[in-house]
This record gives structure tokens, sequence and C-alpha cells, in this order.
């Protein structure tokens, strides 16, 4: 008889801002997993395109972003301070640019687009090869890993995922509007849900987390109980 738990894999997917990745970040430091925000990933391809001027006035050149693609190199490294990796492209540090509302606006059109997907996820694919990864996002459980021993479908209300996204920017000192986060909380959603390739949905498998009226400790309580029940090694 085994003592040790095996490892496994964590899918955690859902809508934007539903606080996914602070989630995703406490089951991995609780179970000392890899935490992977594919979110991130996708965000860099943005941010490299923005800056690179494949994106124009908001509208996304998607040839010459898929052309960009050859020169983009994504790295993670473990930063102790936040508990967890931040996300490098060709070698710079990208972690505090890549969520402002200029890449939020435009990274679900990015995301839309073929071969982004596919470059990000076979490197999702190969950083989960191990086990022992929480990996969030909105094809994890669907398309990146479908036989994950754990599926979680993360949903809120709209109202409360734009307060917590805005109370989370102007806290750093951004100056949006709550209603241009609800507005852009939405248009995600539905841009995530209706594009072609991968769209956003629940797994069959998945278990709903509706976290709008839970503490973080709450939901913890919650998916431990789901890892036991899945990870005991007789
Ligand atoms: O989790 P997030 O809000 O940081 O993700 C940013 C965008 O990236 C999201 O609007 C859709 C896209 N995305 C995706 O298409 N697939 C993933 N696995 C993760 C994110």
């Amino acid at each position: 008889m085994s003592t040790k738990p095996h490892k496994i894999i964590i899918a955690i997917d859902g809508y934007s801002s539903c606080g996914k990745s602070t989630f995703a970040k406490a089951i991995a430091a609780r179970l000392g997993y890899i935490f992977i925000d594919t979110g991130a990933m996708y965000r860099a391809v943005t941010l490299y395109a923005l800056e690179h001027g494949a994106i124009r006035s908001g509208i996304v050149d998607e040839e010459e972003v898929v052309r960009l693609l050859k020169e983009i190199q994504i790295t993670f490294r473990f930063n102790p301070e936040r508990g967890a990796s931040d996300i490098y492209v060709n070698g710079d540090r990208v972690e505090g640019k890549i969520r402002t509302i200029e890449v939020s606006n435009c990274v679900s059109a990015v995301s839309a687009i073929a071969e982004v997907r596919e470059m990000l996820v076979r490197m999702q694919q190969e950083m989960g090869r191990r086990k022992g990864v929480v990996m969030d996002g909105r094809d994890i459980g669907t398309v990146v890993f479908p036989d994950a021993e754990l599926k979680i479908f993360m949903t809120a209300d709209p109202k409360v995922r734009a307060q917590r996204r805005y109370d989370e920017l102007t806290a750093k000192g951004d100056k949006v509007s709550l209603e241009e986060i609800e507005q852009n909380v939405r248009d995600r959603d539905y841009q995530d849900m209706h594009r072609a390739i991968s769209p956003l949905r629940q797994a069959e498998d998945a278990i709903v987390l509706d976290n709008s009226q839970m503490t973080v400790e709450e939901q913890m309580t919650w998916v431990m109980e789901q890892i036991e029940q899945r990870t005991v090694t007789i």
C-alpha cells in the first residue's frame, strides 16, 4: 500500500475575471504543484503583436501575428516574491505589462487565431507531461488535457467579476471605469464562447464552481475535498 498520493492534472476553465488564476495558484502552493496561467501566454503574444505593429487601432492583422509567432519565445521563471512563475518573452519579463486594458481588449481576437492556439497548446501539453500541474484557461479540460483527473468550470456574476478586476487595476493605479471593465468582461465572454476554434465551454465531466458569493477559503475547502477523492492511493 502506498501512502503518497499520486500527482494529477487539475484543469480550471471558465469566464474572464472569475479568480481562476488566484485559485489555481493557491491550489498549486498547497499541493506543491506547478501553476500555469495560460491566459498569460495569450496575453504575452498579444502584447508582442501590439508592440510590433501587428495590431493597429484595435485591428488585428492575423497574417502579421502568425508571421511574428516565429520570433516569439515564451518562458516562465519562478518568482519567490509572487509565489508564482513570471512570464518572459524572448528573455524580457512582461508580467507587469500584459494585464492592461489595451491588451485585454485585443487578446480574444489574437487567441482566436489557429496558429496561435496550436503553438501555445503544444507548449502547455509539454509543461503538463509529468502531471502535478494546475493549469487555468478556457480550453484546458476540453482540448489541452481532455483526460485531466479533475476539471473545474468557474463562473461568477459578471458584475461581481467586473468589480474584482476594477479593484485590481485601480489598486495598481490604472485609470479605468467600472463600466469599461464590465463591458470588456462581457465582450470577452461572448468572443471566447463564440470563436470557431476551441471555444470556451464546460467539459462534460467538469464540476461547476460559482464563486460569486464564496471566499477564497471556502473555495479552497471545497476543492481540497475534490482533490482528495481523486488522489487517494490504495
Ligand atoms: O485568463 P485571462 O483573462 O488572462 O485570458 C486572456 C484571454 O486569453 C481570454 O480572453 C481568452 C484567451 N485564452 C484562451 O483563449 N485560452 C486559454 N486557455 C486561456 C486564455
